[in-house]
């Protein structure tokens, strides 16, 4: 078990550092580049992407943290092909009698392709008449295999209970598909493609660089590891890492958090801000960068504890907030992938500092293969 570590004290830790590989893993083979111009091609697809392009709706079905995921390729999918999507917890979809139409479009999404909610999901949706659509990480899984087609996200084994190197591979490939899909219905100019793909080329290189600074999460982990509660703050693409950033500290660490649309506060979370309450803000530059220094600055009055995840050179947020953390400059659309990885060490540090077993957290199994 040490030698499939690598060195590293836990799965969980390799698997974050491994992710500038698992990401160029997710793209290769996917993204080429001919005359100066860029094109996706999904060998998994090929022959659906006609369909794709001219559906009315995508609902997409998943768990935990694919569910995550899938609240950005709701984000993702919206943006860039302008066909609506629902993002459906599984559970809760296979029980209600889902109004499935024929011409749906249902992709499955699941790091193991065992969820047995997801998996019952997909049957039910197959039985309505729609075409379903596996993202999966294990070859030949369930999902994989039931799915009429799919794209692997070919991030390597995860054996972290909690998901990471997943989560990050699966917004790349929701991102390709999307990419693809706007592509084929002219919504997008080669133009536009070309620069998007040499951005997503550009991830790991710039994950790299945010691994680098490691040291200031042990910092922030130690200051914070005695904290009962945790709030996680994030708007547009990054709503669903706020989200993902307050799973990843219950799962681990047994902190309570919560995570929460940052313009949402006003409605509820607000009333919990004291001293005491670390708040969590994703406020990189991005069209919603005002609002959320708003945001902050009610935060601030109230006498919360501010961490923010923010762009390279903004020094305007210093003064707003006790800790900053620096991620490289990068289009909106592909900031996921590189504002959730300052959240999968800060909750993995404050497991460590509090003793906890972090590859495999009480009550939690990699993979529910039953109801
Ligand atoms: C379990 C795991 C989570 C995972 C979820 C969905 O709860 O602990 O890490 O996100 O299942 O799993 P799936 O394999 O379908 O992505």
């Amino acid at each position: 078990e040490q030698i499939e570590k690598g060195g590293f004290p836990h799965f969980m830790i390799k698997e974050i550092f491994e992710q500038p590989e698992s990401i160029q893993n997710t793209i290769r083979g996917r993204i080429y580049f001919e005359n100066g111009s860029g094109r996706i091609q999904l060998g998994g697809l090929a022959d659906y992407l006609d369909r794709l392009a001219s559906a009315k709706r995508f609902i997409f079905c998943a768990c935990g943290t694919s569910w995550h995921a899938s609240l950005v390729g709701e984000y993702l999918f919206e943006h860039f092909t302008r066909i609506p999507v629902c993002v459906e917890y599984a559970s809760e979809f296979r029980y209600r009698n889902p109004i499935i139409y024929k011409d749906d479009i249902v992709f499955f999404i699941s790091q193991s392709g065992e969820t047995a909610d997801t998996l019952a999901a997909l049957k039910e949706a197959k039985s309505k008449g729609a075409l379903t659509i596996g993202i999966c990480n294990v070859v030949g899984s369930s999902i994989s295999r039931e799915t009429e087609c799919g794209v692997y996200i070919h991030a390597g084994p995860e054996i972290g209970v909690a998901s990471t190197k997943a989560f990050t591979s699966q917004v790349i490939t929701l991102s390709l598909i999307a990419l693809a899909i706007a592509s084929k219905r002219g919504e997008i100019s080669t133009k536009l493609i070309t620069e998007y793909l040499h951005e997503l080329n550009s991830i790991p290189k710039k994950i790299q660089n945010l691994l680098s600074q490691n040291s200031i999460m042990q910092e922030i982990a130690k200051e914070f590891n005695n904290a009962s509660n945790f709030l996680y703050l994030g708007r547009g693409f990054n709503f669903p890492v706020a989200l993902e950033g307050a799973l990843k500290l219950k799962e681990i660490s047994y902190i309570h958090a919560e995570g929460y649309p940052a313009a949402e506060l006003k409605h509820g979370p607000i009333a919990l801000i004291d001293e005491f309450m670390p708040v969590v803000f994703i406020a990189i530059k991005d069209s919603l960068y005002p609002k959320i220094i708003s945001n902050i600055e009610e935060i601030k009055a109230r006498g919360g504890r501010i961490i923010a995840i923010a762009s390279e050179g903004d020094t305007n947020i210093e003064s707003l907030a006790e800790y900053v953390i620096r991620v490289p400059q990068i289009i909106d659309f592909f900031s996921p992938v590189l504002t959730s990885i300052p959240l999968q060490l800060l909750a993995y540090y404050i497991a460590v500092l509090r003793g906890c077993d972090v590859d495999q957290p009480r009550n939690l199994a990699k993979s529910v293969t039953v109801e």
